[in-house]
């Protein structure tokens, strides 16, 4: 292997960069079976992914790149127009080819570690922690850009309110008030404040719920496929998990057996296949719930992210005696809070109440004052609105990239991609190894996968990473999908 001097003088090649004022570290193999344009692109990409080029650095034009190397000016073309798809070079009109803006955390190579590279890196399923990868796996937030103004000013107020000897099992009063108010504007939610429980996540207000209501071997229905927590924890309190079908619109309803304790269902936004369950299917799912007494379990998943209409009210609303709905700060705010919210009529809630007792669980009590405050004074309104605007945008570049393969409403904050079964693993396997983590529709299943593709999430990735992440997903499978029966149009959804 030979340096960008291959064919020129090592005094051409020091003046030219030092007029380009760029070092590349690119040379060619003639001799390999790797294809010129690829190990030109693979260079300059590794060098922009190493820090070695960074945010801003102009490149050579091409006929300059070409000489160095000693290669046809049309290899450095065709090389920096896949970077300019990947999203990792941008042009500014009439001035040149430039490195694109980078997010810090791409560099992590260099040293530095960002706050996004923690957050982004938090081990999956006993993977190592792993540095400089666009992160497109779903089911992450953005939590890099909330009014920390307007949340410390919050735990500073709610640290001027009296602790609590004998924490409300139902949830702070405080926060129960405002957030039945915050359910009845945004969600269309007839609920008081004796409506509602506040829990630590949707995933305690389910476990709550099935240890209030559960026997060992209850059948539960579950969306398949679907959120996989949720089957989790059914089976971890001796459930039976039935996985029931979904197609483009939510759940199957027609095809539900009659013999389910409760049904697990997200109806603002089937996760994972992005689905939004139209009225004359929720009329049919609340008759099918009072035909067969089965209570039917409304994770309000992604509801207050949409982009173009207004979100349906919640199904709660239509029946409250057959549906139990849960809700979530984990997406709108972060994880890490550990608050949410169950509403249900008041028997019910007494019921999960006495249960959450026997438990010894309740939620944090100066948090949800924290919170409280922060609905009481329109923060959270006020970040929802911005985040609404950037995740709109993210979601545009997923669609505009993997567009003709993309499913599902303009909401929430991820987008799958349906494929042909059999090009998954290449794809995710080629954009790992491009530095992009993507999610598959396989784990999302209970039985045999019946959907196939990508979940690409945009939560916790810049837009500029959204882009780049995408760009490269999309020349994978450009390339993999080359044979026309493979193109979009086939699948299941
Ligand atoms: C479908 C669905 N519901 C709810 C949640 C959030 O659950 P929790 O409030 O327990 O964090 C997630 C998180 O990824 C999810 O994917």
């Amino acid at each position: 292997m030979a340096w960008a001097n291959t064919s020129t003088s090592a005094a051409l090649r020091e003046t030219t960069l030092r007029k380009l004022q760029v070092d590349l570290p690119v040379a060619v193999d003639r001799a390999g079976s790797v294809p010129l344009v690829t190990q030109v692109g693979d260079q300059l990409r590794a060098a922009m992914r190493g820090g070695q080029l960074t945010a801003g650095s102009r490149l050579p034009s091409s006929r300059s790149l070409a000489d160095l190397l000693g290669v046809s000016r049309t290899v450095v073309t065709e090389a920096y127009q896949q970077l300019y798809a990947e999203g990792w070079l941008e042009g500014k009109h009439g001035s040149g080819t430039y490195v694109a803006e980078v997010y810090p955390h791409v560099h992590a190579e260099g040293g530095h570690r960002s706050e996004a590279a923690d957050d982004v890196h938090t081990p999956l399923e006993g993977e190592d922690p792993e540095t400089g990868l666009i992160d497109l796996r779903p089911g992450r937030p953005w939590v890099l850009n909330y009014d920390d103004a307007a949340w410390r000013r919050a735990w500073r107020a709610a640290g001027d309110l009296p602790m609590s000897a004998r924490p409300d099992l139902y949830g702070d009063p405080l926060l129960r008030d405002a957030l039945a108010a915050h359910l009845r504007r945004a969600r269309a939610v007839p609920a008081g404040p004796g409506d509602v429980l506040i829990t630590r996540g949707t995933g305690n207000g389910l476990d709550l719920l099935a240890a209030t209501l559960l026997k060992p071997g209850d059948k539960v229905g579950v969306e398949e496929p679907g959120y996989r927590a949720a089957r989790w924890i059914f089976a971890g309190r001796g459930a039976e998990i039935v996985p029931c079908p979904v197609d483009a619109d939510g759940v199957i309803v027609d095809d539900l057996p009659g013999d389910l304790r409760m049904i697990y269902t997200t109806p603002a936004h089937q996760f994972p296949t992005g689905g939004r369950l139209p009225i004359p299917r929720r009329e049919r799912l609340l008759a099918w719930a009072r035909a067969t007494g089965a209570l039917v379990v409304e994770d309000d998943y992604d509801a207050e992210f949409r982009y173009d209409v207004a979100p349906l009210p919640a199904l709660y609303g239509l029946d409250p005696e057959h549906v139990v709905l849960l809700g979530t700060l984990s997406k709108s705010l972060s994880p890490d809070v550990g608050v949410g919210w169950l509403v249900a009529n008041p028997p019910l809630l007494d019921r999960v109440a006495r249960r959450r007792k026997e438990l010894a669980d309740r939620t944090s009590g100066p948090v949800q004052r924290a919170v409280a405050i922060m609905l009481d004074r329109g923060d959270l309104d006020r970040h929802l609105r911005r985040m609404r605007l950037e995740y709109a945008r993210r979601r545009e570049a997923v669609v505009a990239a993997l567009g003709p393969w993309t499913k599902g409403d303009t909401a929430g904050l991820h987008v799958l991609a349906e494929l042909p079964e059999h090009v998954v693993p290449e794809i995710v396997a080629g954009a790992r190894e491009r530095g992009v983590l993507v999610d598959t529709t396989i784990r999302h299943h209970h039985g045999p996968p019946r959907v196939h593709g990508l979940v690409v999430g945009y939560g916790s990735a810049a837009l500029h990473d959204v882009r780049r992440g995408c760009g490269i997903v999309r020349t994978l499978l450009d390339h993999a999908l080359q044979e026309p029966e493979l193109l979009p149009g086939a699948g299941h959804l």
